[in-house]
């Protein structure tokens, strides 16, 4: 599944994020055919922004992602005002016999098919919930509340930054579990960032598999200038 109904706030003013162009391509558009390199991935359900349904088929159509005869299967449906929301809206949308689900943001366009893989064989391993992670460049401090606007803020302690990861995505999951997590968020009205913090919420086992740098999120305009770069040094290396 691709959650792709976010606004992009951060990126600026502009399309909704995922159906903006990277290397002249949308970006959920490279988070399709990226996940769609996967051996494991049989259908590719995306979560298009709630008015933009028509026009996220109509790219998928163009890019030749939908409807073709060797790739998975391509669903379009539409999305809610969080991640959350969308998600849940992506699973309600998936048909019965599948047991394993794969949540990958439309905004880590250029994850490579290693990292897709490695998720989908933990979770076919016996893994509950899987994610991708890799260790952290910046030392991270915890902090305090300043004393007042424009303060400076006081420093708590500092983490060790051995025991630390940033996590990535696709996340990989047993269906019954995530569909379970959601049923309980929803209830609660409790939310995460991600949908493996629902799983250890409701004290379930996640693990981490190796990420990788090019999985990065594109979240501010300087990302979108790395991915740019990185997608240019694929094309002049002709993998991608
Ligand atoms: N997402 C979604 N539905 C929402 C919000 C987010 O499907 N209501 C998706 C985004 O499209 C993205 C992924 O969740 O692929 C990760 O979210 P994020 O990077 O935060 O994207 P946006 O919410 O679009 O960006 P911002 O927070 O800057 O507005
Ligand atoms: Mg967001």
């Amino acid at each position: 599944m691709v959650p792709a109904a976010g606004r992009g706030e951060r990126l600026g003013p502009g399309a909704p994020k995922a159906l903006r162009g990277l290397g002249g391509v949308p970006l959920l558009v490279h988070a399709v055919r990226a996940l769609a390199r996967s051996r494991a991935v049989t259908l590719v359900v995306v979560v298009a922004p709630a008015d933009g349904v028509a026009r996220v088929r109509g790219m998928l159509a163009d890019a030749g992602a939908e409807g073709s005869d060797s790739g998975p299967r391509v669903l379009v449906v539409p999305g809610g005002a969080t991640r959350q929301e969308s998600v849940r809206l992506g699973l309600a949308a998936l048909p019965p016999e599948v047991d394993v689900v794969l949540v990958h943001d439309a905004a880590r366009p250029l994850v490579p098919v290693e990292v897709v893989d490695a998720v989908a064989r933990a979770v076919d391993e016996g893994a509950q919930a899987v994610v991708p992670a890799v260790p952290l460049a910046d030392t991270v401090k915890r902090v305090g509340p300043a004393d007042g606007p424009g303060r400076p803020e006081p420093v708590l302690d500092t983490p060790d930054r051995s025991m630390l990861r940033a996590v990535q995505t696709p996340q990989g999951f047993r269906r019954d579990l995530l569909q379970s997590v959601h049923d309980k968020a929803l209830s609660d009205g409790s939310d995460a960032t991600d949908d493996a913090g629902l799983v250890e919420r409701y004290g379930g086992q996640v693990v981490v598999v190796p990420g990788h740098e090019e999985a990065f999120k594109v979240t501010r305009p300087l990302d979108l200038v790395l991915a740019e770069a990185v997608l240019a040094r694929r094309r002049a290396h002709d993998d991608f």
